[in-house]
């Protein structure tokens, strides 16, 4: 069964004279497990959709459902990073990343530890007291991973989670979080604007067009790039096929304009 299926969801923002569409006629399902990246340029309705998905704003058309019921009855079950990192600057990197849980109810010792110790397998041991502005961009990007994988949740929703990072660190946590996921047979939807990171990480690639957004094209990533770390598919004789195939993808939107 799918774990997620959006249906002919369609959104428009109001302003007092003005009217966007942000998406239109976007229908799509994610398996269980499943890994899927959401590219597509600036502007052309990612991030509406991921909060579309997570229940934060209402679709002006459609539907979204989680495991055959609403997002707002399986709320729960969703783990969402956006785009901007929203850490909670009066509270500790420890009080920030064990937030959900305590706010879920299922604050306990062991969670407590868990969460802590996936903070320094992303490398941060030792900034548990300190507050986000004493932290780096990148750093607090890291901290906000680790919040929204600390409740556990079913479902994430990535908003370009690595994009503030130095590649060095970008590839590390590419690898790291692949793993997680897997170890926990977690199903995720990632916006990237990095086709690299797409192919390497992803079982499919859906490519969206430029406003008001529209689902222009899905890729489905071969087994033997599947089966490999996001590092070594970016080694892969065959990564750089798809990534030429893709761009020139992406560059037919640049040229339309
Ligand atoms: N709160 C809002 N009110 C009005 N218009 C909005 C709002 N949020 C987004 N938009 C508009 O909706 C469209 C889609 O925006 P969105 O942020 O979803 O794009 P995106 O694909 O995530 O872009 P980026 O890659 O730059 O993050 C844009 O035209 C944007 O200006
Ligand atoms: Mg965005």
């Amino acid at each position: 069964m799918s774990i997620l299926s959006v249906n002919d969801v369609t959104h428009l923002y109001f302003s007092k004279n003005s009217k966007t569409t942000a998406l239109m006629d976007i229908s799509l399902s994610i398996e269980e497990g499943e890994f899927v990246s959401l590219i597509g340029p600036s502007g052309c309705g990612k991030s509406t959709l991921l909060s579309i998905i997570a229940g934060l704003i209402s679709p002006t058309v459609g539907k979204v459902v989680i495991e055959g019921e609403t997002v707002q009855e399986n709320k729960k079950q969703i783990g969402y990073m956006l785009q901007q990192d929203y850490l909670f600057p009066w509270k500790t990197i420890k009080e920030n990343i064990l937030l959900g849980l305590k706010i879920n109810g299922k604050l306990t010792a062991e969670k407590t530890t868990q969460s802590l110790q996936l903070l320094a397998e992303i490398g941060l041991s030792g900034v548990e007291e300190q507050f986000p502005t004493q932290l780096s961009g990148g750093m607090r990007q890291r901290v906000a991973l680790v919040r929204t994988l600390a409740t556990n949740p079913k479902l994430l929703l990535l908003d370009e989670p690595f994009s503030a990072l130095d590649y060095q660190t970008k590839l590390k946590l590419e690898d790291l979080v692949f793993e997680i996921l897997k170890q926990y047979k977690k199903t995720a939807l990632l916006v990237t604007h990095d086709i690299g990171e797409a192919i390497a990480m992803s079982d499919r690639i859906i490519l969206m067009s430029k406003g008001p957004g529209t689902i222009f094209k899905v890729f489905t990533i071969p087994d033997e790039l599947k089966q490999l770390t996001p590092f070594e598919a970016r080694n892969h004789p065959n990564y750089n096929e798809y990534f030429q195939q893709i761009w020139k993808e992406l560059e037919s939107f640049e040229t339309e304009n």
